[in-house]
């Protein structure tokens, strides 16, 4: 499947909204709303423009990748470090290889960028295979400082994130006013909400915090 993957442009926000409406219609909940975390995101001095990407086949978007500034933080130290999601492939295009191609595309540039270390919030089962380890390793935990079995992290720079240890705080924090989402919501094509067994194992992923 021959991609064309680059920065996305302001006039494509909605095609892409779109996008990640379909990609997670269902996925962790009945209906969903990481498309109304992506568009509150863009407008977050969290957002990080340089590593917005689209993936294109025969022009047309298929997949997309946001990223955005966090920190890790200790009584001690503060770290820079950035963070992707929500990352969206079409449901017609999934399982052909667009995720990884907007994975490992947005890993080599954030390096080119200087960035040290990324960190995310994903299924190990998927994430494990560009590099990503348990965030426990680098003693790494959740706000509310507890280890979480998502949290992943990857080095982009080798010993980043040795000695690094702390709570991750994202500099965009997503507390979506019901009414306001169910305004933005209500722009997109009706869609009918129901439960999956995904839905069952993103709640178990999610719970798995020690
Ligand atoms: C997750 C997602 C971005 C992956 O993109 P993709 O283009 O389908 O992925 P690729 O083609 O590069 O890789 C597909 C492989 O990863 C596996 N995979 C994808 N998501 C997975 C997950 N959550 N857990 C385990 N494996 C997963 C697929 O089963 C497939 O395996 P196969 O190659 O053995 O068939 C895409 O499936 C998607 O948009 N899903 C819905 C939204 C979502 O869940 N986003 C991520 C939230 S953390």
């Amino acid at each position: 499947m021959e991609l064309k993957i680059r920065l996305e442009n302001e006039n494509e926000y909605r095609t892409v909204e779109k996008l990640t409406r379909e990609a997670f219609w269902n996925i962790h909940v009945p209906g969903c709303d990481e498309h109304f975390y992506l568009h509150n995101l863009r407008n977050s001095d969290a957002f990080i423009k340089e590593l917005d990407f689209v993936a294109l086949y025969e022009n047309k978007i298929v997949g997309h990748i946001a990223y955005s500034k966090a920190n890790i933080v200790n009584a001690d130290n503060l770290h820079n470090v950035i963070i992707f999601g929500p990352i969206s492939v079409l449901p017609e295009y999934q399982s052909k290889g667009v995720g990884s191609a907007l994975i490992k595309h947005s890993l080599e540039v954030a390096k080119s960028l200087g960035y040290k270390a990324v960190l995310i919030y994903g299924d190990p089962r998927y994430y494990s295979k560009f590099g990503f380890r348990c965030a426990e390793r680098y003693d790494i935990k959740t706000p509310d400082g507890k280890y979480c079995v998502p949290m992943m992290a990857l080095e982009l720079e080798k010993d980043a994130l040795s000695g690094v240890n702390g709570r991750l705080i994202e500099g965009f924090e997503f507390t979506p006013d019901e009414r306001e989402f169910e305004k933005f919501d209500n722009e997109f094509p009706p869609k009918e909400k129901g439960k999956t067994a995904s839905q069952e194992e993103f709640k178990i992923l999610s719970s798995l915090k020690y």
